[in-house]
């Protein structure tokens, strides 16, 4: 199977071409559906659709991933509860519901501000699968505040609320005309946590590249497929440091298109 690889097309149909128990981990950031402007995506399906679309790729993931495979899906409030039934219906194991929170949510002005969205987190196996705390531990509190001896000098394992900033239009981090970009640090923390280098990582929604520029940076292998040509092109640009040729979006950065953030 060929690796480090950017399909253009439908990601159903490109996964279906991929073998069984080949990939070691899959994080998927998926459409949320709540009507954000997507360069060729509807993100406006009735809802038996988006339930039913889901549940093919997330049965597709579940095909493709290794015995000790782990799936990630970033997902909004709208769909959160139907995608963690799917998962657990499909033969996934449970073992968070993380909370990104992030800072610079849109601001609203009849509701709470929106600043967070769920990260699902399940394994293929319950006891089995690729979870490298030494990589990820953090200095505790225990150890930063209290100097309490009972802390555990390696420190701790994250907890499951993370704080990372969006990427905003005006960001350095921001690429090209894409409606919800993905910092790279989240896409590290899981990386890091979910796999060992050599390991392939499969995004079956590309969007800007984020997680394949992320698996390239920590020496995985990647898959990632992209149906539109426009953000396809924009992924094969950033894995090849031509950041510089990506058209900027002017609007994003001055706030008058809508990212993702304004429709939730
Ligand atoms: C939420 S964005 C992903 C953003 C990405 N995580 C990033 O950091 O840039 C979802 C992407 O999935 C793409 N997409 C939607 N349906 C698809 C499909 N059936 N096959 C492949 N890509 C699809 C959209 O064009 C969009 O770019």
């Amino acid at each position: 199977m060929e690796v480090n690889k950017v399909y253009l097309g439908d990601c159903i149909k490109k996964m279906k071409t991929l073998p069984a128990k080949s990939i070691d981990l899959v994080f998927a950031d998926p459409p949320f559906n709540i009507g954000i402007k997507y360069d060729v995506h509807n993100d406006n399906m009735p809802y038996e659709e988006y339930y039913n679309w889901s549940e093919k790729w997330i049965k597709e993931s579940h095909r493709l991933l290794k015995d000790k495979g782990t799936i990630y899906i970033a997902i909004g409030d709208e769909f959160a509860s139907e995608i963690n039934m799917i998962l657990k219906k499909t033969g996934f194991y449970f073992r968070n519901w993380i909370v990104w929170y992030y800072t610079f949510g849109q601001n609203q002005r009849k509701k709470f501000n929106r600043a967070h969205t769920h990260i699902l987190y399940f394994t293929k196996d319950k006891e089995g699968f690729t979870f490298n705390d030494k990589n990820i531990r953090i200095s505790s509190a225990r150890q930063l505040v209290y100097n309490d001896r009972r802390a555990n000098p390696i420190g701790k394992i994250p907890d499951d609320v993370w704080s990372f900033s969006r990427v905003c239009g005006t960001f350095k981090e921001r690429i090209g005309k894409h409606p919800c970009q993905m910092p790279e640090n989240l896409l590290k923390l899981i990386i890091k946590t979910s796999s060992n280098e050599g390991d392939l990582v499969l995004d079956p929604f590309g969007g800007t590249g984020t997680t394949a520029t992320v698996a390239q940076k920590l020496k995985r292998n990647f898959i990632t497929m992209e149906k539109s040509k426009e953000y396809h092109s924009i992924i094969l640009k950033r894995l090849n440091g031509r950041i510089s040729e990506i058209e900027q979006d002017e609007e994003f950065s001055l706030g008058e298109q809508k990212t993702l953030f304004d429709c939730m």
